[in-house]
């Protein structure tokens, strides 16, 4: 067997050198030795597209082919991967596609394009016999792809559920145990690179909905199902809610939830309470952390830094190095097929409605006067809801109730609103047990 040194190099072009391309760039140049060992041949960047080429050579892209025409790159014919981190969905679509269509093999982190274009993206890539990886598009350092494509292969997936967006994350802790406003925590969550470009993606749930289609994709086949994701943003969270949530038992989490109920799937990414004995109850600041119930493991938990330009980058290069080594062995890389399973299994088809949907509720109630809590614990009975806990203070009252249906829970929010003892409107968070 040739020494690696021998063995031709795998030649990666980079397109965009942001958080993930600096992070790309650096782990591939401080780690070269070991990368090169295990790959079986060396991983060379040899090709950038920028528009702030003063930020690659300053990072030490030495010796790097630099251009601001990334279409030009993705085609380029001294280049054996594309590795696509410059974000967006418009230019970054219309780059792997050329790269694809070029017969090069692409890696990306980039979640909303594989969970609004996957489709497209994975079919051009299998007709070209092409991989396109994807390990640093969900919940970055974690190897989450790995384990449901391979690790988890030989098991039926029942649900997963996860806290996949490490700002949200870090601004629902700073607000717990800082006493942080929403706002001073999110300025932190961008200052330290979590964020995306639009932070209102990661605060929205756009962000967690991106990389759950693409998990649910993995788990239960078929194409990323973004249209079908339910979802809700933690922006309407006050510092009382840990308050009232902590005395309940439980912390707040934004969760993102993929459960297979028979023929149909539930898609939604929620803030959520959760106990606060449960393993993700101790995922914080900006990590991630994922549980999946297979029929055949049970559940496992997978857990991480969820954000980070190096903790990115240790996914990119991972499958940089599975590209190289299949690539070495002769064959063609791995073939991905459309997202997952697809190919295997027969994805499961209907999206259930949300309203099929029966938790426990958690409801903060802002009260106008003394008497209040009364006439609160009344109107909910007036809708069939009896709480199992409560947590009273003087400004609101917060309590947990039994299992109730999301249309009856809605209702009485509604109807609570209305009423001259409610001071303003109520706060309804759906509870976990995450069983
Ligand atoms: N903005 C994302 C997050 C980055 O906070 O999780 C990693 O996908």
């Amino acid at each position: 067997m040739p020494s690696p040194l021998h063995c031709k190099p795998l030649r990666v072009g980079l397109l965009g050198f942001g958080v993930v391309g600096s992070g790309t760039c650096a782990v591939l140049s401080g780690n070269r030795a070991t990368i090169t060992a295990r790959a079986g041949c060396a991983i060379d960047l040899t090709h950038v597209a920028t528009r702030t080429p003063e930020r690659a050579r300053a990072a030490g892209a030495a010796g790097v082919v630099l251009t601001d025409d990334p279409l030009a790159l993705a085609r380029h014919p001294d280049i054996d991967v594309v590795v696509e981190a410059m974000g967006g969905t418009d230019l970054a679509r219309r780059c792997v596609l050329a790269a694809i269509a070029a017969g090069k093999h692409v890696v990306t982190a980039n979640k909303a394009l594989l969970a609004q274009h996957g489709e497209e993206v994975f079919a051009a890539a299998q007709a070209q016999g092409v991989s396109v990886a994807f390990e640093g598009a969900v919940a970055v350092s974690i190897p989450i792809v790995k384990a449901l494509r391979e690790g988890l292969v030989a098991n039926e997936i029942e649900w997963l559920a996860g806290i996949v967006n490490g700002t949200s994350n870090y601004v629902l802790t700073q607000m717990r145990d800082e006493g942080r406003s929403y706002a001073q925590a999110l300025g932190e969550a961008q200052a330290l690179g979590y964020a995306e470009a639009d932070p209102s993606l990661d605060v929205d749930g756009g962000d967690a909905a991106h990389k759950l289609a693409l998990l649910a994709a993995m788990a239960f086949g078929g194409a990323p199902r973004l249209a079908d994701v339910h979802v809700e943003g933690i922006r309407h969270l006050q510092a009382c809610d840990f308050g009232h949530a902590a005395r309940l038992g439980h912390t707040v989490k934004l969760l993102a939830v993929a459960r297979r109920e028979g023929e149909q799937i539930q898609l939604r990414v929620h803030p959520a309470l959760v106990p606060s004995a449960a393993l993700l109850a101790r995922v914080d600041g900006s990590m991630n952390g994922i549980l999946v119930k297979g029929n055949a493991a049970g559940v496992t938990m997978y857990c991480g830094a969820g954000a980070g330009s190096r903790e990115t980058a240790s996914a990119v290069v991972a499958d940089l190095v599975d590209i190289a080594r299949a690539l070495r062995g002769g064959g063609s890389p791995r073939q991905i097929p459309a997202l997952g399973f697809h190919h295997e299994v027969q994805p499961v088809r209907t999206a259930a409605p949300l309203e099929a949907l029966r938790l426990p509720q958690y409801l903060r109630v802002p009260l106008a006067d003394a008497g209040a809590a009364r006439q609160v614990r009344e109107v909910l009975a007036a809708h069939g809801i009896t709480p199992v806990q409560q947590d009273e203070s003087p400004q609101a009252l917060a309590l947990l109730t039994s299992e109730t249906e999301e249309w009856r829970a809605a209702g009485a929010v509604q109807d609570l609103a209305r009423q001259p003892c409610v001071a303003a409107p109520p706060t309804r968070l759906r509870v976990e047990a995450l069983a």
